[in-house]
């Protein structure tokens, strides 16, 4: 399976400034066929993004969408507008369900509506600080992950990547810890064995997943050798020309 390197900007960047670092990013790079890199914009940056990015080279990812095609829901921008410009979007990221308040229902929606628009979704999952201290891990994992995906079809599956992003870990809570790679290892398994009990061993393999939470080069090495961890989805340090690149080159030499 390939090698997953994803890059959530968040809201940050204007598209001119968008446009250069995705220009300097595609000079840096050389053309790794086992390694996908991914940015994900903001959703303005987008189309001319698409038109100016190299696809051997970096895909694109939208942060967010909403389900449905076309109608009155002001501010919005749908899969079906986003088909043909991203190949891949988050959907459920933390901050989308805290700050925004979107449920494991709209996040299924989004999944399917993802799915159905050819676009691969990024199902984001991960229980918060509190839920951790409750031992309720285990349970909003499960929840988040089959309810995320309970409006696909079972021959969908193979569309879809999961991130394990504990809130606890992501740089931007105040409270952010790292998370030790046998936290995440532990994490991945339940995640690989709610798959398999309602998929199948054969499907449950063959998605991949990846960890977010304070990806920096300096850790990325020890997330990326967890047992089945296939990728990582970085936010603050793919801000970062230098070390968005630097990881992507930890994920090579791990890889090799
Ligand atoms: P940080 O890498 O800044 O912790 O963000 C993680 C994240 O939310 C990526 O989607």
């Amino acid at each position: 399976m390939k090698t997953y390197i994803v890059g959530n900007w968040k809201l940050n960047f204007t598209v001119g400034e968008a446009s250069i670092y995705l220009h300097k990013l595609m000079k840096a790079l050389p053309n790794y066929r086992d390694i996908e890199v991914v940015v994900a914009p903001s959703t303005i940056a987008l189309q001319p993004l698409s038109l100016q990015v190299d696809r051997h080279k970096i895909r694109l990812a939208a942060q967010n969408a909403f389900y449905r095609d076309f109608g009155a829901f002001t501010g919005e921008t749908s899969f079906l507008q986003l088909s043909g410009v991203v190949n891949y979007a988050l959907v459920g990221h933390s901050e989308q369900r805290y700050i925004f308040g979107e449920d494991d229902k709209m996040i299924a929606k989004k999944t399917a509506a993802a799915v159905r628009n050819r676009i691969q979704p990024i199902l984001c999952i991960g229980e918060t600080e509190s839920e951790r201290a409750f031992n309720e891990t285990a349970d909003v994992i499960r929840d988040q992950l089959l309810g995320g995906l309970s409006e696909i079809s079972d021959d969908d599956l193979d569309k879809v990547l999961i991130a394990y992003e504990p809130v606890w870990a992501i740089s931007s809570t105040k409270v952010a810890k790292l998370a030790t790679p046998d936290e995440v290892a532990e994490v991945v398994k339940l995640i690989r064995k709610t798959l398999t009990e309602a998929y199948g061993k054969k499907a449950a393999e063959n998605v991949p997943v990846l960890f977010g939470g304070s990806v920096n080069p300096s850790n990325a090495g020890g997330y990326l050798t967890v047992p089945g961890v296939n990728g990582l989805l970085v936010g603050g340090s793919s801000l970062i020309l230098s070390e968005f690149v630097d990881i992507i080159e930890v994920a090579k030499r791990v890889q090799s």
